[in-house]
């Protein structure tokens, strides 16, 4: 039994990011050290792939690790590490079998030299898949993004004497740390905390945002058709009007990059 009908399957979204927090506030309300939150944490991501890939999105993000995380004390933060490691080791088997291509964005020199390893191994192995896409965000920070890419972006005018005027956001994108993939279409953040916390705050300019009161290990199967049941039921008018949108002659949504 298909949970979406053909028409709402059309509807879906094609990227999903989500912010995956309250691990921490999920282990303290069963008097448990935050660690245990995060590897239950871990745990969820599989089921939640598991389901993505069989309704039809094609794209996921996890926001698993920003730049402030790094202010975290180092216990936790070398917790999270090895939760990664493990994480990676015990899933390259199917991501293979499922032709799924991991990416990462982040600056991963800031992280562990056993983490990044493993990290830029299980890229580098599924990088010729094509039939699915998960992408982490480690050590992420939007604004070191856009900072990155507006020192290259200067760098290469400086050396090339080209002018910089002729610089739009589609131009622009390709020197952001997301340049391989589409713009998220639904940024999902758990714990219920309304806020982006620094993630892909350009790329987000049109996103739809769910904010579910589960914490992420919590947030389930059911809780994820929710959360895409509630997107479908949207209108998005990317600046246009509700009467333009149902137009017959409004044959094509206008290019999300913007
Ligand atoms: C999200 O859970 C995981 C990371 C940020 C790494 P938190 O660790 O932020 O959990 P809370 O928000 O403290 O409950
Ligand atoms: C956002 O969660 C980062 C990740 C989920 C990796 P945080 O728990 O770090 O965000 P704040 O500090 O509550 O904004
Ligand atoms: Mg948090």
């Amino acid at each position: 039994m298909n949970t979406f009908s053909e028409q709402e399957r059309e509807k879906l979204p094609n990227h999903v990011a989500i912010i995956m927090d309250g691990n921490g506030r999920w282990a303290r309300s069963r008097g448990k050290p935050r660690i245990f939150g995060h590897r239950n944490g871990v745990k969820n991501v599989r089921s939640i792939v598991n389901t993505a890939r069989e309704v039809g999105v094609q794209y996921i993000t996890l926001y698993a690790f920003s730049t402030e995380n790094q202010t975290r004390p180092d216990k936790e933060k070398s917790g999270l590490m090895h939760l990664l490691e493990e994480f990676l080791k015990l899933e390259l088997e199917s991501m293979l079998k499922d032709g799924i291509r991991l990416r990462a964005i982040g600056d991963l020199s800031g992280l562990p030299e056993f983490a990044r390893k493993i990290v830029e191994e299980t890229i580098e192995k599924t990088k010729h898949n094509s039939d699915w896409n998960l992408t982490l965000a480690l050590n992420y920070g939007s604004r070191q993004e856009v900072l990155n890419g507006i020192n290259t972006y200067a760098q290469k005018i400086f050396e090339s004497g080209e002018s910089p005027k002729h610089l739009n956001w589609s131009s622009f994108s390709n020197y952001l740390e997301t340049s391989e993939l589409p713009d998220p279409d639904l940024i999902i953040r758990t714990s219920g905390e309304f806020r982006l916390s620094n993630f892909l705050l350009l790329q987000a300019a049109y996103a739809e945002i769910f904010v579910s009161p589960l914490h992420w290990p919590d947030f389930n199967r059911d809780a994820f058709i929710e959360a895409l049941q509630n997107y479908i039921q949207r209108e998005r008018r990317f600046g246009q009007t509700s009467d333009q949108l149902s137009s017959i002659a409004q044959s094509f949504m206008p290019n999300q990059k913007l």
